[in-house]
């Protein structure tokens, strides 16, 4: 390859990331303003750890806060969605580790990724694990969980990646309760 072609070549992959690369800031700046209106607290998003009152989460409903950045999702589940969860097994899932950040040794199963034991409240970094867009929740998606629209990855109502180009699962932030109502991020 002469001189000339060998530069050709680079200049090429560098225009192809630069443009990969504004694809991706477009997407976020469409993304952000929607999360920031669910929860305005700027003085909340300085810390580190943060309480979240619980109380008003209906079963069937979620909470998205904001954290570190980032938006997370607090989900109170319906027995239907825990039984869904609960029914795969692990050997069927894409993403075999449960991507919880208190243990990232455990498996995938539904029960490692809860909050509580009997599967009730879910609590996830709502960032998609593909190229972090914030995926849709409220039974989206063709496993009934969430769903991102920027690729088509799809979630199960446990979180965890099932179709799509998304390599992971989403992830299970540190989070335990305070008390009855009271969930600490961090
Ligand atoms: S960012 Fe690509 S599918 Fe979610």
């Amino acid at each position: 390859m002469s001189h000339a072609e060998d530069h050709e070549g680079t200049r090429r992959d560098f225009l192809y990331y630069a443009t990969a690369g504004a694809g991706a800031i477009a997407t976020g700046a469409a993304v952000w303003p929607l999360v920031n209106q669910m929860n305005p607290s700027a003085d909340v998003q300085a810390l580190a750890s943060i309480r979240v009152d619980v109380s008003g989460v209906e079963p069937g409903t979620q909470l998205t806060v904001k954290w570190l950045g980032k938006p997370v999702f607090i989900r109170r589940r319906t027995e239907a969605e825990i039984e869904a969860a609960r029914a795969v097994a692990v050997t069927d899932l894409p993403d075999q580790n449960a991507q919880n950040r208190n243990d990232m040794a455990l498996d995938a199963s539904d029960q490692n990724r809860t909050l509580d034991e009997a599967g009730e409240w879910l609590v996830m970094i709502g960032v998609c694990t593909h190229l972090g867009c914030v995926p849709i929740g409220d039974g989206a998606g063709d496993f009934g969980g969430w769903f991102c629209p920027c690729h088509g990855s799809h979630y199960d109502t446990s979180g965890r990646i099932r179709k799509g180009p998304a390599p992971e699962n989403l992830w299970v932030p540190v989070a335990e309760f305070a008390d009855e109502t009271t969930i600490i991020l961090g």
